[in-house]
């Protein structure tokens, strides 16, 4: 054999991919290599497209990414000697690739023309049968393992009989309120559907990158607020062949919706549940804080009957209160706001023109935060909205102005939160969001030391009101939760899928 073909026979002799192959095919195969060095950045196979030729690596790294290249959705990361890609989707003509393929840093490697590999297997009948029992090992192998992981789960994947399909929905985040509130509704939702039947198992764990395997031979995941759906979470749910998301929320900011679409997943919301409830408990929060509702009940529970300057509140009456994002929660909060008889100021990306009708005015940002008594954080956390109150925008506040925010806790940097009481700059704070939560929020710390130092300060100022998430909390607005959940999963189900379900929550391409 020339050099180059020793070479090439050699290193087929370190790919796991060819341990199968006896050494007469694998000459033949040398023959076929040519040797490549490529720079970073060198696009090998583009997903979608026919790749003429498949490859093995000799020296370096090579990355598989699904979607745009510059979205960064990194599949896998092949390193080292004999690593084969783009090899099984070339052993058909018209097979396209399901990754781009691209060189991270200079990279050696050896090509095979994909044709003349088919052309090889049609000429060599032992070859290609040493390959497809190789192929069938492997198949045997995976599905063993699937069935086995079925079993685990009590269920076999061949529970969907004739026309009828069973969707399998893992509810991640689950605490009594989900359990008992999805649980008979679902009973009943079921009875009404035909040729499904939706099927719901429930997990105390929040979705992240190690719970997410719990989803395997799910269908579809249901989350929570404090789920994470990062682009890392999403690439493992879709190679456990989870298609859908089913968020039990409006917001969706911890799941990284570019990833989902890219991965072909399915992302549907509960769009409004009961705004009237966030806007009722953002009231509630501030009426709290000001009129000392929490310090003053447990001196009178106490037996202490005094008044002091300490329970001290204003009227809200005549005094300018500025309301940031007047969406739904924000422009219901507006009335409620018009109701005391105050002065109405907002900032909106958007202005809605039922706020100006009950005599709303908008203004800037910064005349906002100069002019305000009282803020309400009404809008969606955006990196546009990220730390709207940051220490830049400390200064510009009225000194003592009130500050609630039942929005998302990332609207807030705490730092700047807990400068500003400290300074008086912030005369008090009503919060039902908290930048850090995640960690804390839907689970009982009683018994245990808080960790986060931010969150003890917070707890321990007397100018903190605070609960835990749950200004959506009424009746009415978990009915809503539940029905619209299980209609979005019944929706996807019926064939609603991507930028056409009904909730998507996907971002739509630019036009
Ligand atoms: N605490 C809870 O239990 C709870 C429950 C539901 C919703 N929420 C939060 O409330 C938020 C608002 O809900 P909604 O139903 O009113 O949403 P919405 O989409 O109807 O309204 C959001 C408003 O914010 C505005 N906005 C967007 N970017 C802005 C910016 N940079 N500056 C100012 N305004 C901006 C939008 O134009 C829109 O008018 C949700 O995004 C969610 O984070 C919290």
């Amino acid at each position: 054999m020339a050099t180059n073909t020793n070479e090439a026979f050699a290193i087929l002799k370190d790919a796991v991919t060819f341990e199968f192959a006896e050494d007469a095919y694998l000459k033949e195969i040398a023959k076929l290599m040519t040797k490549e060095e490529c720079d970073d950045g060198h696009v090998f196979a583009k997903e979608g497209e026919v790749s003429a030729k498949w490859f093995i690596l000799d020296e370096g790294t090579v990355l598989r990414y699904k979607g745009p290249v510059d979205d960064n959705h990194i599949l896998d990361k092949l390193e080292g000697r004999g690593r084969v890609t783009a090899l099984f989707h070339s052993l058909k003509e018209e097979h396209v690739s399901y990754s781009t393929v691209v060189a991270s840093g200079h990279v050696k490697l050896w090509s095979v023309d994909a044709k003349a590999y088919r052309d090889l297997l049609a000429s060599h009948g032992g070859f290609a049968l040493q390959l497809a029992a190789h192929l069938a090992r492997l198949l045997r192998h995976e599905s063993k393992v699937s069935r086995a992981l079925a079993q685990a789960r009590g269920s076999s994947p061949d529970d969907d009989k004739g026309d009828s399909k069973t969707l399998r929905v893992l509810c991640y985040d689950t605490t009594e309120w989900v359990r008992s509130g999805f649980g008979p509704a679902l009973m009943e939702f079921n009875k009404g559907l035909e040729n499904l039947q939706i099927v719901m198992e429930y997990t105390e764990d929040r979705l992240n990158a190690r719970s997410a395997a719990y989803a395997t031979g799910y269908d579809a995941v249901c989350t929570f607020v404090n789920d994470t759906a990062d682009s890392d979470v999403i690439r493992m749910l879709s190679m456990l062949g989870v298609k859908m998301i089913a968020q039990r929320a409006a917001g969706f900011d911890r799941i990284d919706t570019k990833a989902a679409l890219t991965f072909g997943l399915t992302v549907a919301r509960v769009p409004a549940y009961s705004p009237y409830a966030v806007a009722e408990h953002a009231m509630s929060l501030l009426m709290t804080l000001n009129r000392k509702i929490t310090r003053a009940s447990s001196r009178v529970h106490m037996s202490n009957f005094t008044l002091d300057s300490g329970l001290m509140g204003m009227d809200i009456h005549g005094k300018t209160v500025g309301v940031m994002g007047t969406g739904k929660i924000g422009g219901i909060l507006c009335n409620i706001i018009k109701g005391f008889g105050a002065n109405l100021i907002c900032f909106d990306v958007f202005e809605n023109d039922e706020v100006k009708q009950i005599g709303g005015k908008y203004v800037t940002k910064d005349e906002l935060y100069e002019q305000s008594d009282v803020i309400f954080l009404m809008m969606p956390l955006l990196p546009s909205t990220h730390h709207t109150l940051n220490m830049d925008t400390l200064p510009k506040l009225k000194q003592g102005v009130l500050l609630v925010n039942t929005s998302r806790g990332g609207l807030v940097h705490t730092g700047a939160l807990l400068e500003g009481l400290k300074t008086g700059r912030i005369g008090g704070v009503g919060m039902d969001v908290y930048e850090n939560e995640a960690d804390y929020f839907f689970q009982d710390w009683s018994a245990k030391q808080i960790e986060d130092p931010q969150l003890v300060s917070l707890l321990g100022n007397n100018n903190v009101i605070m609960t835990a998430h749950q200004a959506f909390f009424t009746k009415e607005a978990v009915d809503k939760i539940v029905s619209t959940t299980l209609e979005n999963l019944r929706d996807y189900a019926k064939g609603m899928t991507g930028l056409e379900h009904p909730n998507s929550c996907l971002p739509k391409p630019k036009e």
